[in-house]
């Protein structure tokens, strides 16, 4: 496997990585994960627009301009011959001897990245997965797709030793994302999901489906609601990067709908792998 590591395409003996790396010790950086079709790297320039504004948002000053990295991305998929899978890239705020505050003397971002061949989760797309509802105790920032994933990782455990695929962030009664994940609920052929606040990421699989639910004249409220409300929706469904768009059949046992993946959401799930690049079929 090939990896990235510092301005060097390199197997992974050649990835050190100093203990003084604020990605070690503070969790100090950013990162983005883009999912690779067909060979293709899909919605490049939306994920690698979100890294520089994470970077922008923590005050970093990346040492790549956006196509450099998405060049570095392409080179990876190629280097590691990717068909269906993703990328993975870091940046973390450089290397210097702990101290809370930003390093004295200037450090480079340390930019770490790796592709990996990846199936699209098939059986969950179709039969839908369970979640369970975890109190969302993250910081305030979580538009930021930050390194520090203390409160996803709890989470996310939380909902697996539950028997569940995801955690269903609560935070003062409102629903908001997955740990890893947008969500959304559909009540009567409208689909409602949080506003791209700061307590959410605005993932690159939201914006897609807003687009899609656009064209197929499908009405998209971005509006709060509670757990109360989202159990008594008519379809459930979260979105990411490696999930796309994955059913969400029950909520802390509670069945939603008929307990079935739903009909509009089959109907984005649709449009959704029609917009993929897809593999050219041999003769
Ligand atoms: N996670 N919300 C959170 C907290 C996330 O971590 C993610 C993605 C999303 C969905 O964003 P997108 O559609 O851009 O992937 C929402 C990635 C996949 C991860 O950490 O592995």
């Amino acid at each position: 496997m090939i990896y990235f590591m510092n301005g060097q395409f390199t197997d992974q003996e050649g990835c050190t990585i100093s203990i003084d790396d604020r990605g070690y010790y503070f969790g100090d950086g950013v990162y983005e994960v883009v999912k690779v079709y067909n060979g293709e790297l899909y919605t490049a320039e939306e994920h690698f627009n979100r890294l520089v504004e994470s970077a922008e948002k923590v005050k970093m000053v990346l040492p790549y301009s956006k196509e450099e990295l998405i060049g570095i991305a392409s080179e990876l998929v190629k280097a590691n011959q990717i068909e269906t899978g993703h990328i993975y890239i870091q940046a973390t705020r450089g290397v210097s001897p702990r101290t809370h505050q930003f390093p004295e003397i200037p450090v480079t971002p340390v930019v770490t990245a790796y592709a990996i061949n990846n199936p699209r989760p098939l059986k969950n797309i179709e039969e839908g997965v369970r979640v369970k509802i975890v109190d969302d105790v993250r910081w305030l920032r979580c538009d930021i797709k930050s390194l520090n994933l203390l409160g996803n990782v709890l989470a996310k455990q939380e909902a697996f030793e539950a028997g569940c695929a995801e955690a269903l962030f609560v935070r003062d009664g409102i629903v908001m994302e997955g740990s890893s994940s947008n969500v959304f609920g559909i009540k009567n052929g409208t689909v409602y999901t949080h506003p791209a606040t700061n307590l959410i990421l605005n993932g690159i699989t939201r914006r897609v489906v807003m687009k899609l639910c656009e064209e197929l004249a499908i009405p998209f409220v971005e509006k709060e609601f509670t757990p109360i409300e989202a159990l008594s929706m008519d379809e459930f469904f979260l979105t990411s990067t490696t999930a796309e768009i994955t059913p969400i059949v029950s909520i802390d046992g509670h069945p939603i709908g008929n307990g079935q993946p739903g009909t509009v959401t089959k109907q984005l799930q649709e449009a959704f792998a029609r917009q993929i690049p897809v593999p050219v079929k041999a003769n």
